[in-house]
């Protein structure tokens, strides 16, 4: 570790400690904390995840961080501080935000997000990336959650902030966030370093749920396995929790994750109008895509006889088209070997199910 590196996650770890104390002490704090009372977090959980205010002024780090003999160059490529737009010198970088200290994973601060309270842009303000902070190799409150991530062998991936905190007072203590930026492949290589599975639960909304659509495929090829968390009426994890409390959240979102393929099914309807002929021909086509690769032929009518009465088709007219597709993917090697082939004594050629991200559009 450089002495630059040394400097910087002092200073970070100091300024976590000063917006967290005038968070809690000062007449500065007052807003911020009915802010995040209303909410619906409390001290416990201010205090669990070191939750701070960062004041209406433009030197309060500035003051604190030279007194400290900082050098306020330094701080400013650390992300703390701005350069001022005119003439030389640094000013505060947050300035009358919330301010969510962001971990590595052996918990020292690297980073922060500052949330304006109430409207305005950008919501979250974060830190730049630098020397400490990496977006995409840091997953926010992993440091927490990595016990209960050992132990369940088991990760819930969340989009916010919010969502990650509140599951946590809900009792999902295995919970990350990816912060807002996309997934990466190093994201879901560090989960598959301590867990086995993650339950992918974004925001219920479409822009969740695309995002839900594109983790998907990562994580899988990781080795993961993978259950998609689904909430209705476009509310994020945050929202439900406050609206339907921990139980509901706990039981109906979080263990009633559905598999992949469900997930897809469900993605895929929203996206076609059934009550037109034109919307059930193209679901089902769509829909016959993600079945017809299934390995177990029981799997595969399941699925097919819920379509069926959805498009108002025959179940014997989908099972035969499902068959001719599911021919010429064999053919063309789009559905490869099967590691489970007990469902045909191993007769037959052996069936995969494919990597779901591997079929064609
Ligand atoms: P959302 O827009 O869903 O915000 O973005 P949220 O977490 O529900 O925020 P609240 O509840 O309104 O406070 C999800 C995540 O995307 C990142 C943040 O990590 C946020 O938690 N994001 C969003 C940003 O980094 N900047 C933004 O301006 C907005
Ligand atoms: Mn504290
Ligand atoms: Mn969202
Ligand atoms: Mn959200
Ligand atoms: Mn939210």
């Amino acid at each position: 570790q450089s002495p630059e590196v040394g400097r910087l996650l002092e200073a970070h770890e100091l300024s976590a400690k000063l917006y967290h104390f005038l968070l809690k002490n000062t007449e500065h704090g007052k807003e911020a904390m009915d802010y995040l009372r209303s909410r619906g977090i409390n001290d416990k959980m201010i205090d669990q995840f070191q939750i701070g205010y960062a004041p209406n002024r433009w030197d309060t780090l500035v003051q604190f961080l030279e007194k400290r003999g900082f050098d306020l160059g330094e701080m400013e490529k650390g992300g703390l501080l701005s350069a001022r737009q005119e003439g030389s010198g640094y000013v505060d970088r947050f300035r009358d935000r919330v301010m969510f200290p962001i971990a590595n994973r052996n918990g020292q601060v690297i980073a922060f997000a500052g949330r304006i309270m109430g409207e305005g842009q950008p919501k979250y303000l974060n830190s730049p990336e630098s020397r400490l902070f990496n977006k995409s190799r840091t997953l926010y409150n992993l440091n927490l959650a990595k016990t209960s991530i050992r132990k369940l062998r088991q990760s819930v991936l969340f989009e916010g902030y919010g969502d990650v905190i509140s599951a946590w007072e809900a009792g999902v203590q295995n919970g990350v966030a990816s912060m807002g930026t996309s997934l990466t492949e190093n994201h879901a290589l560090m989960l598959k370093g301590i867990c086995d599975e993650v339950i992918i639960c974004y925001d219920g909304d479409s822009a969740g749920q695309a995002a839900a659509m594109k983790s998907l495929p990562i994580l899988e090829q990781a080795g993961l396995h993978v259950k998609i968390a689904v909430i209705s009426g476009g509310l994020d994890p945050d929202d439900f929790i406050r609206r339907h409390g921990s139980d509901r959240f706990v039981h109906g979102v979080i263990e009633s994750a559905v598999s992949p393929v469900k997930f897809k099914l469900i993605y895929l309807k929203k996206n076609h109008i059934l009550l037109e002929e034109d919307g059930r021909i193209s679901y089902s086509r769509e829909a016959l895509k993600i079945i017809a690769p299934l390995a177990s032929p029981t799997e595969r009518e399941v699925y097919l006889r819920e379509l069926a009465s959805e498009v108002k088709v025959d179940y014997e007219t989908l099972k035969q088209e499902c068959n001719l597709m599911r021919q010429s993917m064999l053919k063309k090697q789009q559905v490869g070997d099967n590691n489970d082939n007990s469902w045909n004594n191993g007769r037959h050629k052996k069936v995969r199910v494919p990597a779901p991200n591997l079929l064609p559009a």
